[in-house]
């Protein structure tokens, strides 16, 4: 079995079922990417409610007062990304008729939508075939592979982002790209992972050769 079957063998399993997991809805699946930057799931869930019942569509987000968007940010820090999303929002009305996109190409020109997150908006609702890059992907992929390059540096970077779309399952990217980050989440965590359970113990590199606790590196400064 492939890396990516065993992957989403075990997300069918152990994986979590997230409010937006369920739709396919370019501008649903934005919203929830946003509010998650930077929050924990935890954090973020109900606020992911609160603003699908304030705005449903994206029209009725671009026609909102900037202050009633900002009020209901309240308690998620970091504005700029509220601020984005309205001008984001006002965009996708005038540039894109009101229809949000969901082409990674197209999606990555709204404001505060960059890599990955057009990476989800494209896969978790077309299939676009794109891998998401982030923390966890990092992290289980600098394990499994035995990957040293610092994972903040430039080269990495780029190392990191062409493994990731190789091991991506380009029939089911939806459901790799979340199935990925579930496991980083959930089983191949920063702190105290799941090694002695787990299906890639007898395959990953870090586990292998006890540097579970090395990688990734990521360097200072
Ligand atoms: N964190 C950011 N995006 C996420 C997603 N789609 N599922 C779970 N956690 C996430």
């Amino acid at each position: 079995m492939s890396f990516a079957e065993k992957l989403m063998n075990w997300y069918r399993d152990k994986g979590r079922d997230l409010p937006w997991r369920t739709t396919h809805d370019a501008y649903i699946i934005w919203l929830s990417e946003i509010i998650l930057q930077q929050t924990r799931v935890e954090q973020g869930t109900p606020y992911f409610h609160r603003f699908v019942d304030a705005f449903p569509i994206v029209t009725k987000f671009a026609e909102a007062d900037e202050e009633d968007i900002l009020r209901l940010w309240q308690g998620l820090g970091y504005y700029s990304r509220a601020r984005n999303m309205h001008k984001a929002a006002k965009m996708v009305v005038e540039e894109f008729q009101g229809v949000f996109p969901n082409a990674y190409e197209e999606a990555i020109r709204l404001p505060g939508v960059g890599e990955y997150t057009a990476a989800a908006i494209a896969s978790f609702s077309v299939n676009e075939p794109r891998a998401v890059v982030d923390g966890n992907v990092y992290r289980v992929l600098a394990r499994y592979f035995g990957i040293k390059e610092p994972i903040n540096s430039t080269e990495g970077k780029k190392t990191f982002a062409e493994v990731a779309q190789e091991m991506l399952d380009k029939d089911s990217p939806g459901i790799y790209n979340q199935a990925i980050m579930d496991f980083g989440a959930l089983q191949c965590k920063p702190k105290n992972p799941l090694c002695e359970d787990c299906i890639f113990r007898v395959e990953c590199f870090a586990f292998r050769n006890g540097l579970v606790d090395v990688l990734p590196v990521k360097l200072k400064g």
